[in-house]
């Protein structure tokens, strides 16, 4: 109930609280029933840096976290190397995830290790009707194909720094990911080079066809070529709050220094779409942490990003 009343007021005068509590006690499961969480927290993942210093030993890109807060959501860093224990209490308490691209390994780092525990826990809650998103961008969107597949599935392509428009499939038009896109949007990142590639591998078209697991669970709503191989460039899942992009819905907006990054206002456009749409998702997540104080401290506010674009892919970066 408390977990109810908390999401409730975040649109409900009190006073209108009030009197729904006291003199319309009746309806208010149903008003609740079609409710929404418009303070969501999304957690980000952190991985491994290559040169570990003390107290610099993982990172998480600062254009992820402008991305979800442009679209209205708080992020609290997902550390690597937690307990289970610690990754459960924060699957309750935030309302969606994101994967971010990255370099680490996807079948045994930290990243991996903390991508499996909660992308089960997102199962396991999605099945019961407790509303849990999932994002993979990149080294993400390769993660969710180990973690639903169980196995390696990527082929090698030259797609490492690459601005392409999407070939999008037929089930685009169904598609919940790209429902509040405007038309001439949709219509330009058909024809224009407005999504970033950063990859060396990917998930062949002809790997998804002839992979049980990975058919019968994403839905395809994008594909590339780097003129060789054809390769899966958005999916979402059919029966889960589960999505990808190998490419990099949050750079159009947020990362300068390398000059394929496209900054023209439709590239700029689809950065706020796709935020807004997994904004949207987390707005039906209910989680939340015990109290405002165990909250404040989660939150990404507690970490000052430093600034990195001189000398690397990302112009400011969160050092833990
Ligand atoms: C690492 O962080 C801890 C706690 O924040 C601090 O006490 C310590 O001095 C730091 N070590 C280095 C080498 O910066
Ligand atoms: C995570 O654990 C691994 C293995 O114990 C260790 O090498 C690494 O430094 C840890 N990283 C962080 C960020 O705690
Ligand atoms: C890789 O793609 C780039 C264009 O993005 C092209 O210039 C280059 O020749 C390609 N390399 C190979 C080995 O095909
Ligand atoms: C887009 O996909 C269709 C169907 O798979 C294919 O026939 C077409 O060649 C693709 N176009 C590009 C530009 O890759």
């Amino acid at each position: 109930m408390t977990r109810l009343l908390y999401a409730m007021s975040c649109f409900t005068s009190r006073k209108m609280l009030f009197l729904m509590l006291f003199i319309f006690p009746s309806v208010l499961p149903l008003y609740l029933s079609a409710d929404r969480n418009d303070r969501p927290v999304i957690g980000v993942l952190a991985q491994e840096v290559y040169a570990p210093k003390p107290n610099q030993t993982a990172y998480i890109a600062a254009s992820y976290v402008k991305f979800l807060e442009a679209a209205g959501a708080r992020v609290v860093p997902v550390m690597i190397n937690q307990t289970l224990e610690e990754y459960k209490s924060l699957f309750n308490s935030i309302n969606g995830i994101l994967y971010p691209g990255g370099g680490v390994s996807i079948i045994s780092s930290g990243y991996e290790r903390a991508a499996k525990i909660f992308y089960e826990l997102a199962i396991e809650a999605n099945k019961k009707g407790d509303y849990f998103p999932v994002w993979g961008t990149c080294l993400g969107f390769e993660q969710l194909t180990y973690l639903t597949s169980g196995k390696l599935s990527l082929s090698h392509t030259n797609t490492s720094g690459v601005a392409l428009p999407l070939n999008f499939t037929e089930d685009v038009k169904g598609s919940r990911m790209f429902k509040g896109f405007p038309a001439e949007l949709m219509a330009a990142l058909a024809s224009e080079p407005l999504t970033e590639n950063s990859h060396q591998w990917s998930l062949a078209t002809l790997t998804y066809n002839t992979n049980e697991e990975l058919k019968n669970f994403y839905k395809v709503l994008s594909k590339n070529t780097d003129g060789n191989t054809e390769f899966v460039s958005t999916f979402e899942a059919y029966d889960y709050p589960i999505y990808g992009t190998q490419w990099h819905p949050e750079k159009n907006a947020f990362e300068w220094t390398r000059p394929y990054i496209p900054h023209s206002p439709s590239a700029v456009k689809t950065t706020f779409y796709m935020a807004e749409f997994f904004v949207s998702e987390a707005r039906r997540s209910f989680h939340r942490f015990k109290s405002v104080e165990e909250e404040n401290k989660a939150l990404i506010y507690n970490y000052n990003p430093v600034y990195t674009g001189a000398k690397s892919a990302f112009e400011q970066i969160y050092l833990f």
